[in-house]
């Protein structure tokens, strides 16, 4: 199989990944993890990208889709892949199609998590993340055991730097104009398949794994 997880700045596309690449063995395949990995470790490639991430903006196509297209290639991502964050604009998603058509291969669904903008802005003032697993975690809907600590490794959790209300404004409107179009060209190549978001996000991780036909625990 091959998803995309679709939807807004903190819609849960992260969260929804990691349960569904559980269940599914699929590769979890996150731009956004990658870019920061690149940040966190000072390559170029980072330092490069942080000027756009911080300020809510998208990297440029050509960076992004040569990162993407080197991680595709990776052993791990033959046996299936579910792509969260990745394609954002309508030229990254023909790179794709053109990318896995050259191996007779065509994405399966693309799966839109729906929220509106004000829960989103709720869940990412909410957020905090571990800087050393990424795992995500939010201070109503999904609070840590220990306050401000990794459940996993016990890491001091942290805020990100785009999480900012004004670069959460200006993700918001790059995702109206730059992403958002994904979705007529997803629905007219019949591969949207969209998902109330904004239930919790057990229901909306069932309804997920329910969308592709994998079993519901
Ligand atoms: P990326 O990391 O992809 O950020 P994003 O799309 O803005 O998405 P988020 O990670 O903020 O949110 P999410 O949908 O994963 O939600 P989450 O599960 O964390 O990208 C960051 C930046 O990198 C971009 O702005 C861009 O600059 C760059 N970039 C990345 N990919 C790119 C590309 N392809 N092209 C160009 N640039 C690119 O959940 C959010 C919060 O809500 C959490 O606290 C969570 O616990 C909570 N929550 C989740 N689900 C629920 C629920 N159902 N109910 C209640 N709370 C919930």
């Amino acid at each position: 199989m091959r998803l995309i997880l679709l939807g807004p700045p903190g819609a849960g596309k992260g969260t929804q990944a990691v349960r569904i690449a559980q269940a599914t063995g699929l590769a979890h395949i996150s731009t956004g993890d990658m870019f920061r990995e690149n940040m966190r470790s000072g390559t170029e490639l980072g330092l490069a990208a942080r000027q756009y991430i911080d300020h809510g903006e998208l990297v440029p196509d050509e960076v992004t889709i040569g990162m993407l297209l080197e991680r595709l290639d990776q052993p791990d991502a033959a046996a299936g892949i579910l792509l969260d964050g990745f394609p954002r604009t309508v030229e990254q998603a023909h790179a794709l199609d053109d990318a896995l058509a050259a191996s007779g291969e065509h994405v399966h669904q693309a799966l839109l998590i729906d929220v509106t903008a004000q829960v989103v802005r709720d869940r990412l003032a909410g957020r905090w993340s571990c800087p050393q697993d990424g795992s995500v975690y939010h201070e109503v809907n999904n609070p840590p055991k220990n306050v401000g600590k990794c459940d996993l490794d016990g890491e001091i959790l942290i805020q990100r730097e785009d999480d900012t209300p004004d670069a959460i404004n200006r993700r918001l409107a790059v995702y109206d104009e730059q992403t958002a179009p994904l979705i007529a060209y997803y629905k007219a190549a019949n591969k949207l398949v969209r998902i109330d978001g904004e239930r919790s996000a057990k229901q909306v991780g069932d309804a997920l794994l329910a969308a592709i036909g994998a079993e519901v625990p």
